[in-house]
């Protein structure tokens, strides 16, 4: 069994404002190991960016720990492997590009690292070429549209060579082409075995996790693979979410054809039972 790179141990916070304490993550406790492709879904103002703001010590718990890789986020002195460890791109391209040429965007986050000029350039080339956006590394990021922003933000947060990237719905300001180009990224990078930790209101790229969290209020209230998760419409609809278009049609063609496999939760198995079914001698379809 590998060891996990992130132990989130019954971590609770509150924000404080004006002197009011106002409670959001009530007793969390969950482990993402080496290469997991995690989603985690929730209706607005459950706390999923507060969650994933713990996960490389940007926030800390007020009770509880998070421990990434042996270090526990609480300590000062190791947030720097922390952050190198865990990378995290936000919802805004805009905001999180801090230079006025691709390249130098993406080596940002080295030049504090005292890492020698030839691994630099390397690291850069590496990035760059993970994200598909070599051919605009002398560019302005000015110019870039919302979808290549974000390809330049994952390249910023990959050239730390992380083992773990966090996405809080990093594609919400993208239109459907920007988000595939993000999401085949994501694929790509997790295929290869880093860990994602993604939060979405798409449940598409939910079906496409290892693992679906479902927080309410604070908590977690679901944690399994997207088939389990997707089958509990009605639990789901409770708390306002969708569950992916494949599941929708697969759960309502079963309730005509007890025959057609209801678990189903992607597009391309759609089609794979359709053709099972109409290959039999009495088609049921
Ligand atoms: N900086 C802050 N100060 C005070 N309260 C905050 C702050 N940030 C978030 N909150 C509150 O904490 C709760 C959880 O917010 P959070 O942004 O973590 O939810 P979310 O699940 O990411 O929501 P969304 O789906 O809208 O992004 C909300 O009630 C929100 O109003
Ligand atoms: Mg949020």
């Amino acid at each position: 069994m590998a060891l996990p790179l992130i132990q989130v141990k019954n971590l609770s916070f509150e924000y404080a404002v004006n002197q009011t304490k106002i409670p959001v993550l009530h007793d969390i406790s969950f482990e993402v190991k080496p290469g997991e492709y995690v989603v985690i879904i929730g209706h607005n103002g459950s706390g999923k960016s507060t969650l994933s703001k713990h996960l490389n010590g940007i926030l800390t718990p007020v009770s509880g720990d998070v421990v990434v890789n042996g270090w526990n986020t609480k300590e000062w002195s190791s947030m720097r492997e922390i952050r190198q460890k865990v990378g995290m791109v936000f919802q805004h391209p805009d905001n999180q590009i801090v230079a006025t040429i691709v390249e130098d965007d993406v080596a940002f986050g080295l030049e504090n690292l005292e890492i020698p000029p030839s691994e630099m350039k390397e690291r850069i080339d590496f990035a760059l070429a993970s994200v598909g956006m070599n051919e605009f590394r002398n560019r302005p990021p000015h110019y870039l549209s919302g979808g290549q922003k974000q390809r330049v933000a994952i390249a910023g947060v990959l050239a730390m060579k992380p083992d773990c990237l966090v996405l809080d719905e990093a594609t919400s300001m993208l239109d459907t082409h920007g988000r595939n180009e993000i999401l085949k990224v994501v694929r790509k990078l997790n295929d290869e075995g880093m860990a994602i930790i993604s939060v979405t209101h798409h449940m598409s790229e939910a079906a496409q996790a290892s693992r679906v969290i479902v927080i309410e209020k604070g908590r977690i209230i679901m944690d399994g693979t997207p088939r389990e998760i997707f089958q509990q419409e009605e639990e789901l609809k409770r708390l306002h979410l969708d569950i992916p278009v494949a599941s929708q049609m697969a759960r309502k063609v079963q309730s005509h054809h007890h025959d057609f496999n209801g678990t189903l939760i992607h597009n391309d198995e759609i089609v794979k039972e359709v053709v099972r079914l109409s290959q039999r001698e009495v088609p049921v379809i």
